[in-house]
């Protein structure tokens, strides 16, 4: 079976939404792949409850408690190794990861991000995409390289910037558009995978 290990840091809901296309998805049977943990840098991740109430293994590792984030990544790099994923995915994992630890997933780590890459990498996307007058907006799946936000692009959907939007609400209009493209750029990523894992 292929291993998947989603990394976190908040809501989950992206995480939540993988789960559940896995699920209703029959990802086990069709992909030979399965949601085998989640991880994340914040012990107050809501998405935490929610993977356990699946039935999948959770764990924390605080970022704060490591002297460097070289060190913070050495410590997650072998928590998720423990699982030998085929796929690490990031779902809101609010974290600026080292080269090290991208080399280590190169061609096995996606992340999503709450614009239309190219378009406002980094942080405040909705808010730039507001001052900037966008008429629409956006999700991007992408596979994650060392230039921040800017790997293979995999998977894109657009909304409309609506008058009167804030960044809230605007927010909300992607997010739902994430929580359909994700799980379906996963599950295509792995169907373009070997089907046993490297790792066995
Ligand atoms: C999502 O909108 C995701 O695109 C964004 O954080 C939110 C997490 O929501 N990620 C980033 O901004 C990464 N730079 P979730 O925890 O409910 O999935």
């Amino acid at each position: 079976m292929r291993n998947i290990v989603i990394l976190i840091s908040g809501s989950g809901s992206n995480m939540a939404a993988i789960v559940r296309a896995a699920e209703l998805g029959h990802w086990a049977e069709r992909l030979n792949a399965q949601v085998a943990a989640v991880l994340s840098n914040r012990a107050d991740a809501q998405g935490l409850a929610l993977a356990h109430d699946h039935g999948i293994p959770t764990q924390v590792l605080d970022h704060k408690a490591f002297a460097s984030r070289e060190d913070f990544d050495a410590a997650l790099k072998a928590e998720i190794d423990r699982y030998a994923p085929a796929l690490v995915v990031l779902a809101g994992f609010m974290r600026i990861l080292s080269p090290a630890f991208v080399a280590h997933y190169a061609g096995r780590l996606l992340n999503v991000h709450p614009s239309l890459l190219p378009a406002f990498p980094g942080l405040n996307t909705h808010q730039r995409a507001i001052d900037a007058g966008c008429r629409f907006a956006g999700a991007t799946v992408h596979q994650v390289t060392v230039d921040l936000d800017h790997g293979p692009i995999l998977a894109q959907a657009v909304v409309p910037v609506l008058p009167g939007d804030t960044p809230d609400n605007l927010a909300a209009r992607v997010l739902s558009q994430e929580h359909l493209i994700y799980p379906q750029a996963v599950a295509h990523f792995l169907a373009q995978l070997p089907m046993r894992s490297k790792r066995g």
